[in-house]
């Protein structure tokens, strides 16, 4: 088959106004959970893309029928009676393991290919399944497959998370509101992603209280109490974070519509520590530079703190900053593959452990490289906008995991950037 790339050039004047879709980390959650629904789910503000397309065949193969209208995705799961995730499905994505907890939910069993997804680290599941073995799921595995069986029932459960994982933070909100009792989740994640399941959740009839803070309550509701609903997903602030980096990057500014800023206060505060201005207004931020990028450290850390989908970005604005900076990755392991793409464009970043040194020079300079995961491949597109000549990127699959017409809304803001096919 053809290979695609997207070549970019030196740009001058990247400016304007990007509309951000809805986040991908919420959609893909939403989709699942419209299982407990048991009917005609509307959920508005969702984005083409891969990830997407392949969590809505996740709900085909159980029975369920979806079908688009711009960005509105409706899930039909009036007959959704099936239990098993393909491989072929799942081995692409390892978001589609949230589809576990709805199906304990609903069915009381589930059977799931083993989760693929972006070469980050280890990304185990233990904790996914340690929340759903104290609600009372037995697993087992077998040939590459997950069983989840619930022999003798479920039970309400107080969990504490050993680490506030947005993943068993889901799965546990998604099978334990159908769960007879209170159950409890603590030290459970805080993004806004979470927040936006529990009031979709809440629409369809669960009781979720505490979403949003490290201690979530769930007051168990019976199945047939469930009913469908209506819900717009929240916007994506890891996209409005790529676009306000090519603002800081090259100057701007760029506003990001269709974001609520408080999801991205680590990360505005980050910007302006740099040298760049911010100003947001309700459900917009922009981001403009004047004066050299200013070196800055950085660790990612859970939701409040800075989020590890921004640390490529941010890596490729200290790449050009006066000074040196430090970044460290305490989320996921292995998580600088993009340092040494980003090297081969002239950059001066070394690697140690899960801390990366990063020298500021003066410029870079365009070439052909690879998109080790997504938001590497995004920080990746925009460096070869400031980059002297042409910057080749390849394996841009990864990109349209998560980005919706992504050279398409660069090209909105003047950027010299295109999609060829070799
Ligand atoms: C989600 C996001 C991802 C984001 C991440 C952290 C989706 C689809 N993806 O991923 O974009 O980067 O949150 O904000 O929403 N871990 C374990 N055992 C587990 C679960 C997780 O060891 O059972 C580890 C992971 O390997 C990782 C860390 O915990 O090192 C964080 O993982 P988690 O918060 O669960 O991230 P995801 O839900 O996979």
């Amino acid at each position: 088959m053809a290979e695609e790339i997207i070549v970019a050039h030196e740009s001058e004047n990247v400016s304007g106004v990007v509309q951000i879709g809805g986040a991908k980390n919420s959609a893909l959650k939403l989709i699942a959970a419209s299982l407990l629904g048991q009917g005609k789910t509307v959920i508005h503000n969702v984005p083409h893309i891969s990830d997407i397309h392949i969590m809505s065949e996740v709900l085909r193969s159980l029975g369920a029928t979806v079908s688009w209208e711009n960005h509105t995705l409706t899930v039909d799961t009036t007959d959704a009676e099936g239990y098993k995730t393909p491989y072929e499905l799942v081995s692409k994505m390892r978001a589609s393991i949230s589809i576990l907890g709805p199906l304990i939910g609903r069915q009381g069993r589930a059977c799931v290919a083993m989760p693929g997804g972006c070469q980050i680290g280890a990304r185990k599941i233990d904790m996914h399944l340690k929340v759903l073995q104290a609600l009372g799921v037995e697993f087992s595995s077998s040939h590459g497959y997950l069983n989840a069986t619930t022999p003798n029932g479920l039970h309400n459960a107080n969990v504490i998370l050993e680490f506030p994982s947005v993943g068993a933070t889901e799965n546990m909100l998604m099978a334990a509101v159908t769960v007879e009792g209170v159950s409890t989740i603590d030290n459970a994640a805080r993004e806004p992603e979470i927040v936006d399941l529990a009031n979709m959740l809440n629409e369809m009839g669960a009781k979720v209280e505490g979403a949003g803070t490290s201690c979530i309550t769930i007051t168990g509701v019976p199945l047939e109490d469930f009913r469908p609903c209506e819900h717009t997903t929240v916007g994506d602030r890891i996209e409005a974070g790529t676009f306000l980096t090519a603002g800081a990057l090259l100057g701007g500014p760029v506003t990001a519509e269709g974001i609520d800023p408080s999801f991205l206060r680590m990360a505005l505060m980050k910007f302006e520590a740099m040298g760049c201005g911010v100003s947001t207004t309700e459900n917009s931020i922009t981001v403009g530079r004047t004066q050299p990028l200013r070196a800055i450290d950085i660790q990612t850390l859970p939701h409040p703190g800075f989020p590890t989908d921004l640390q490529a970005q941010f890596m490729l604005l200290a790449a050009v900053a006066q000074g040196n900076s430090v970044i460290s990755e305490n989320i996921f392991e292995n998580r600088f593959m993009f340092a040494s793409e980003l090297n081969r464009m002239g950059a001066d970043i070394t690697v140690e452990g899960h801390h990366a040194l990063v020298q500021g020079v003066k410029r870079l300079q365009g070439a052909p490289v690879s998109s080790t995961d997504l938001r590497g491949g995004a920080a990746l597109v925009i460096a070869g906008l400031a980059a002297e000549g042409e910057t080749r990127i390849y394996e841009i699959h990864h990109i349209d995991r998560g980005y919706e017409d992504y050279v398409g809304k660069l090209q909105s803001l003047g950027a010299r950037v295109e999609r060829v096919t070799l």
